[in-house]
């Protein structure tokens, strides 16, 4: 104790001493090679202030994870069994020696307990927040991890970040730290979307007659034929046998979307789309709920910004005629998530975390792992959503492996908690969805610069359910549709069997060396992915990708949630295991495309469980039945 009066002592004197006189041994804990497509601009502003996350070991999760496999295991005694935000908050906790240890380290660096944010639960253990007059800005940083915080830009998109490639900490604290972020994740999270097309005439137009209608194989149902060229909330309810059911439990269960970077969902739009598409639903509204200066019109980060005179760094240059103008992203998936599950009630959680600034800026861009800051805010309220759709996502590669862990754990809590959790595949096939070898850009960014496929993250984590493309009635899967072989996460249990049948029937050495044999696959099941018509900026446009088979795939998964919950049930919670045990019961198979990338034709979709469409698409009625049996 008398070692770190003095410690504290020196610190007073001259900060820069401390790392010099430092009593602990210092530990590089991880350096990367600086990633694919980041240049880097020089020193990060050392008065910029970030906020770091400090992620002490979840010495129980083993626990938590064999509660999550037995309650979500149809054919156990304990399916639908939840457990309370208390109890996953107790198995996600750190030890208590580890909560010291770390305190201890940071008072001595002269950083008291009440500039940190402590979660309860999910990613950070223990959050750094810079809390608004205790500020702990990038030099001070610097110092205590021994690294330098730079200015990255991305050469294709422009983005900004602040990152480091390497970090160090004092030895003692290894098994009581397990990760610090953000530090050396590069990665964003971008909306699923290969494209935006405006059309001020309903595409519909292009179909032969209105009232014509087409009789689906397999699953009997008849669509009307303008859904071969347009997608409509009626388009998905009746291709996906749900037109008939009226939700009932529309007290108790609710459906959410999340969003990041500067998306916000427009109200204006929704009610034009539902004057469009949803007649019932005009009116009708959802919840907001802000996380980490998430923006809603308007954008709390654009107040900040005007009051500090920083409004003209705004890539792109937003004024006030476009500062309530919506996302397309959040309108899409807003608009069918909430449109094919209403009047079940919805929620939008915005998550800030990217306004993008001019590099040279002496406050440059936003630096929070979006990830992170969600789970935070979510696994910390009593009343989580019991579907929720994510529509953003980033290659594996570019998120480091012990960060994708951690986050991929918290969404395993929140399955604990009762949530189904769906997440967009990628809009890159295999890869990135150039079947020109002459083009393809599918490296590895560990600085050996192999080419591989490149599965896209947060889907590849085991605990969400990873949703693919298809297009036309009847639906082949679309060539886009993201899949393929976690490089991270190892096939779990409840995949194996579906998954090694499709390897077996891969011709010998089928893209060899170029995706993993033994990781979690995806996606698990998929949706139509194309030509969605939505209302943005109070005109009808016409968008594509698995941005809209999540949002369309989570509503059904809402209204089996209903379902269950109107018949005094639990909700489903985590989907994959009662998925894969259905082996295809219930799912209309995808048997036709395929979807190329990294210069390859890809994986085709298939007889049962493949890459490219999982199971394929729902069949609603038939999945009531069969969860309203379990
Ligand atoms: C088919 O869709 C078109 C365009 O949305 C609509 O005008 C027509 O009434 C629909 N027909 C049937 C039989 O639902
Ligand atoms: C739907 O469109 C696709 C692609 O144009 C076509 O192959 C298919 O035959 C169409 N379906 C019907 C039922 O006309
Ligand atoms: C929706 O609200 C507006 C304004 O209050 C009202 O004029 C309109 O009649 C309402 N529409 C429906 C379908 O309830
Ligand atoms: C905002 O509007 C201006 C012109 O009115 C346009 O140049 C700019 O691209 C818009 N910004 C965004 C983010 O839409
Ligand atoms: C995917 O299909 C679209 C539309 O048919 C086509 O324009 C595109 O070139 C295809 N992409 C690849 C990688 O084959
Ligand atoms: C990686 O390899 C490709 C093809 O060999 C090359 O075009 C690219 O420049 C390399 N990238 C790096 C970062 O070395
Ligand atoms: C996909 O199907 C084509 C045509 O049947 C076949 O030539 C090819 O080998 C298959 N690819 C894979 C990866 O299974």
């Amino acid at each position: 104790m008398l070692a770190h009066t003095l410690f504290r002592f020196f610190a007073a004197l001259s900060v820069a001493v401390i790392t010099s006189a430092s009593p602990s041994v210092l530990k590089l804990r991880q350096s990367i090679a600086p990633p694919r497509n980041w240049i880097d601009l020089g020193r990060a502003p050392s008065t910029h202030v970030i906020p770091l996350r400090i992620a002490l070991p979840q010495h129980r999760f083993l626990e938590l994870e064999q509660h999550l496999v037995e309650i979500s295991d149809p054919f156990h005694e304990r399916y639908g069994d939840h457990l309370s935000k208390e109890e996953v908050e107790a198995l996600i906790a750190p030890h208590a020696t580890s909560v010291d240890a770390v305190h201890e380290w940071l008072t001595g660096h002269g950083i008291q307990q009440e500039s940190c944010d402590r979660s309860s639960a999910a990613i950070g253990s223990l959050c750094m927040y810079p809390l608004h007059r205790r500020k702990i800005c990038l030099a001070r940083w610097n110092r205590i991890l021994t690294f330098e915080f730079r200015l990255w830009k991305h050469t294709q998109d422009g983005d900004v970040l602040i990152r480091t490639t390497e970090y160090s900490l004092p030895a003692h604290l290894d098994d009581h730290v397990e990760l610090i972020q953000p530090t050396t994740a590069f990665h964003r999270a971008k909306g699923q979307r290969t494209s935006l097309h405006f059309s001020p005439t309903p595409a519909a137009a292009l179909s032969p007659s209105s009232d014509a209608m087409i009789t689906v194989p397999g699953s009997g149902v008849t669509v009307n034929a303008t859904c071969n060229a347009t997608i409509t909330v009626s388009c998905l309810k009746q291709l996906y046998n749900a037109d008939r059911y009226i939700p009932r439990a529309t007290t108790k269960n609710t459906i959410g979307i999340t969003g990041y970077l500067e998306q916000f969902a427009n109200f204006e739009d929704l009610q034009k789309f539902y004057a469009d598409q949803v007649p019932n639903a005009v009116n009708t509204s959802f919840d907001v709920a802000l996380t980490n200066g998430g923006c809603y019109p308007p954008p709390p980060f654009l107040f900040e910004m005007i009051i500090t005179g920083l409004w003209n760094f705004y890539e792109g240059g937003l004024n006030s005629q476009n500062i309530s103008q919506a996302g397309e992203e959040a309108d899409l998936d807003v608009q069918f998530g909430f449109g094919i599950s209403s009047p079940t009630p919805g929620r939008y959680f915005s998550t800030g975390g990217r306004p993008q600034f001019t590099p040279d800026a002496n406050t440059p861009t936003d630096t929070n792992e979006p990830y992170s800051n969600w789970l935070d805010f979510i696994l910390a309220q009593k009343n989580i959503p019991q579907t929720i759709s994510t529509s953003y996502g980033d290659d594996e590669q570019t998120v480091p492996k012990d960060l994708a862990r951690r986050v991929c754990n918290g969404f395993a809590a929140l399955g604990a908690r009762g949530t189904s959790l769906l997440f967009s595949s990628g809009d890159g096939g295999v890869g990135d969805g150039n079947a020109d070898p002459a083009s393809q850009t599918c490296f590895t960014n560990d600085g050996k610069n192999q080419t591989k496929f490149l599965p896209g993250f947060p889907a590849s984590c085991p605990y969400v359910t990873a949703v693919g493309g298809t297009v036309h009635i009847p639906e082949v899967a679309v060539n886009f549709s993201g899949g393929g072989f976690s490089n991270y996460f190892p096939r779990p249990d409840w995949q194996h069997r579906a998954v090694t049948k499709y390897l077996k029937s891969l011709p010998k050495g089928t893209y060899a060396g170029l995706f993993n044999h033994n990781g979690r696959a995806i996606p698990d099941v998929s949706a139509q992915a194309v030509n969605f018509r939505i209302f943005f900026r109070g005109h009808p446009a016409h968008v594509s990708g698995t941005s809209a088979s999540s949002p369309s795939f989570a509503a059904f998964v809402a209204l089996l949630n209903d379902a269950r919950i109107a018949e005094g049930k639990s909700s489903l919670g985590f989907l994959n295991p009662l998925i894969y045990k259905l082996e295809g019961e219930g799912f209309n198979d995808i048997t036709t495309g395929n979807a190329p990338g990294c210069g390859t034709p890809g994986f085709n979709a298939t007889t049962g469980w493949d890459p490219v469409t999982g199971w394929g698409t729902p069949n609603f009625e038939k999945l009531k039945e069969i969860v309203l049996d379990c």
